[in-house]
């Protein structure tokens, strides 16, 4: 008699060869494209599946694990797990896997990219010409702020971090600062030229301010009134981490009254749904969580967090475990 394969869900499309992979070794349930389930919906799809590969849009929190006991691992799409109740997870004996590294430098790209597009003011200027408002050049037609020379200040400095560091010392000659909850070795800090501040003096001297630290509960608005008080008025504020960390109301006050120059973000507190306050500012550049979107990065995503669910479910072992005490208690 064989042993039946062990079946799992794919909780959000998926490329077709990620799926491939996994029905190599796995009865597979997947999702149409298109296609997302409300926690109740999960549950249930959930029902008689060991494991499930789930994004950022997926929470996995104990209402879910007590529905769901057959339940072994959960594989997210992404280096962040703040849709992992983790401590639940380790309490119901369920692993929890992440997507680091294989993004890393894509995300970067795109941190800088938003950067430069926020402080050269290109989504206005694009959104002026596409409504036929361009009659004549003039000498301040838009001009926005410098980036090349100017101090860039980084809040969280792991590897995403170090990576737009490299990018703005190396690349434009910024000057570096950084604020993190623990000063780099002096070897990392030399390869991105960059220099430690309190978390005062990044808001107060950096011309952009770039956000790349984890979302935990004790980073929810992170950034609020008084931190955006303390920023230049020529300054941007840039966001890739998580919506969460940013209180909008705050910025929209700010970007509307042009206490700062601008923003740029990439993540929303309540996503996909956008406050419509920054909506209704021109100065902020806004999209769709897309930061490590590129074809070969999103795969690569894929693939580590199907190479998770092969290994743990078909070995008993994993490449990126979050809660590795569930394997070796
Ligand atoms: C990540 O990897 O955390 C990205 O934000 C995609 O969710």
């Amino acid at each position: 008699m064989t042993t039946p394969r062990p079946a799992i869900l794919i909780a959000r499309a998926v490329f077709p060869e990620v799926e491939h992979k996994l029905r190599q070794h796995f009865e597979v349930e997947s999702t149409p494209p298109g296609v997302f389930w409300s926690p109740a919906q999960l549950a249930e799809k959930l029902q008689g599946k060991t494991g499930a590969m789930t994004t950022g849009g997926e929470r996995v929190d104990a209402a879910l694990l007590a529905a769901c006991p057959q339940l072994k691992i959960a594989a997210n799409i992404a280096v962040g797990y703040n849709n992992f109740d983790l401590p639940a997870m380790t309490a119901a004996g369920v692993l929890g896997t992440n997507t680091p590294d294989v993004l890393t430098e894509t995300t970067a790209d795109f941190g800088f990219a938003l950067l430069m597009a926020t402080a050269r003011r290109v989504s206005e200027s694009e959104h002026f010409l596409r409504a036929g408002q361009w009659k004549e050049w003039s000498l301040d037609l838009f001009a926005g702020v410098e980036v090349h020379g100017s101090t860039l200040g980084i809040l969280g400095m792991g590897r995403i971090g170090q990576a737009i560091a490299r990018r703005g010392a190396h690349g434009f000659g910024m000057n570096v600062i950084y604020h993190n909850r623990s000063r780099l070795d002096a070897d990392k800090e030399a390869a991105c030229k960059a220099r430690y501040v309190s978390k005062d003096e990044l808001f107060a001297q950096a011309d952009h301010v770039v956000l790349v630290l984890p979302y935990t509960p004790t980073a929810y608005h992170t950034v609020g009134a008084a931190e955006i008080a303390r920023m230049k008025p020529s300054a941007t504020l840039i966001n890739i981490a998580r919506g969460g960390i940013v209180d909008e109301d705050a910025l929209v006050a700010a970007l509307r009254e042009r206490r700062i120059a601008a923003a740029g973000l990439d993540v929303f507190e309540g996503e996909p749904q956008v406050n419509p306050g920054l909506l209704s500012v021109p100065n902020v550049v806004l999209t769709p969580h897309i930061a490590s979107a590129t074809i070969p990065t999103r795969t690569a995503m894929a693939m580590l967090a199907a190479d998770n669910l092969i290994a743990y479910l078909t070995e008993g072992r994993a490449l990126t475990p979050l809660n590795p005490q569930v394997i070796a208690p």
